[in-house]
């Protein structure tokens, strides 16, 4: 199945009530992970590249080659989309023109006019291909491949008027963070979402730093509106944790048991079953 815009699937998670998960890839390894864990869950699926990531595997058009490639050779038949996640102005252009299928426009670090202006710009080219397009208010707390926020709940207001420059999905700051939750988070403001969610008519809303939120929280979240859950570190740690243990065992010392091919293959999979995990947990199982 070729690469499909995110907007269509989101509409029907927000109105079927469930989330569609967005999972960060890193490379060859992680990208079949994520495809493996949709297509055995019958699940519509998002990969997503941060721009670093994206640098670091040689570039969008690498990204954009590997995905839609594997997706033929795997055979999959779920609907993918692939999309920039937390993208300056400059490389969601590049990416609309590369071919991706969905881009974040991230300007929250921006006055709130500049990145409103930049929104609607990214809108109209994006929208001319058929991609869809994420945008943010209020910044997400914690540090992710260099983009750092400070995590602060958005203002409802600012959502209404980004939301109605006419992207897809929003994403709004509700005391999410990336990375770990340190022990003394207070959890999500369910009443800043109910409030955004409210004012906002029914976009699609994104909760970025999946990672770490307890169960009944993601559950409350998409009964309020969340259609697309982020995850990204909670996959690093699986894969580190499961070639962490081949290598402990001894495993690259026994055989050709250095070989990549088989060193990453533990990560790979735990990858995998974490994906399929978190799918179960955001209900979008069987929805493909
Ligand atoms: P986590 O790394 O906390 O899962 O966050 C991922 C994310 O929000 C990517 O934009």
């Amino acid at each position: 199945m070729a690469l499909v815009s995110a907007a269509e699937m989101l509409k029907k998670a927000r109105a079927g009530k469930y989330a569609v998960g967005a999972f960060n890839t890193n490379n060859l390894e992680w990208t079949k992970a994520i495809l493996q864990g949709a297509q055995e869950s019958n699940s519509p699926v998002i990969i997503q590249t941060s721009m670093g990531a994206a640098k670091y595997m040689g570039g969008y058009q690498v990204c954009y080659d590997l995905v839609k490639d594997l997706i033929d050779s795997m055979g999959i038949t779920v609907p993918v989309a692939l999309h920039l996640d937390h993208g300056e102005y400059k490389d969601s252009l590049e990416c609309i023109e590369v071919g991706y299928t969905s881009v974040m426009f991230d300007g929250s670090h921006l006055p709130f006019d500049e990145n409103l202006e930049k929104a609607k710009d990214v809108v109209a080219k994006a929208h001319a291909k058929d991609v869809s397009v994420e945008c943010e208010v209020g910044s997400i707390g914690g540090e992710e491949d260099g983009i750092i926020g400070s995590g602060e709940l958005a203002d409802p207001k600012e959502c209404k008027t980004i939301a109605d420059t006419g992207i897809d999905f929003l994403a709004a700051g509700i005391g999410n963070i990336h990375g770990s939750y340190p022990e003394n988070w207070s959890g999500l403001s369910f009443e800043t979402l109910a409030a955004i969610a409210d004012i906002t008519d029914g976009i699609p809303l994104v909760l970025h730093g999946g990672s770490g939120i307890p169960l009944e929280q993601v559950q409350k979240a998409i009964s309020l509106g969340v259609s697309k859950i982020n995850v990204n570190t909670e996959c690093q740690e699986v894969f580190a944790a499961a070639t962490r243990k081949y290598i402990e065992e001894g495993k690259d010392l026994e055989g050709k048991g250095f070989d990549p091919r088989k060193l990453l293959a533990p990560g790979t999979t735990a990858v995998t079953e974490l994906v399929k995990q978190r799918i179960e947990w955001f209900g979008s199982k069987g929805k493909a």
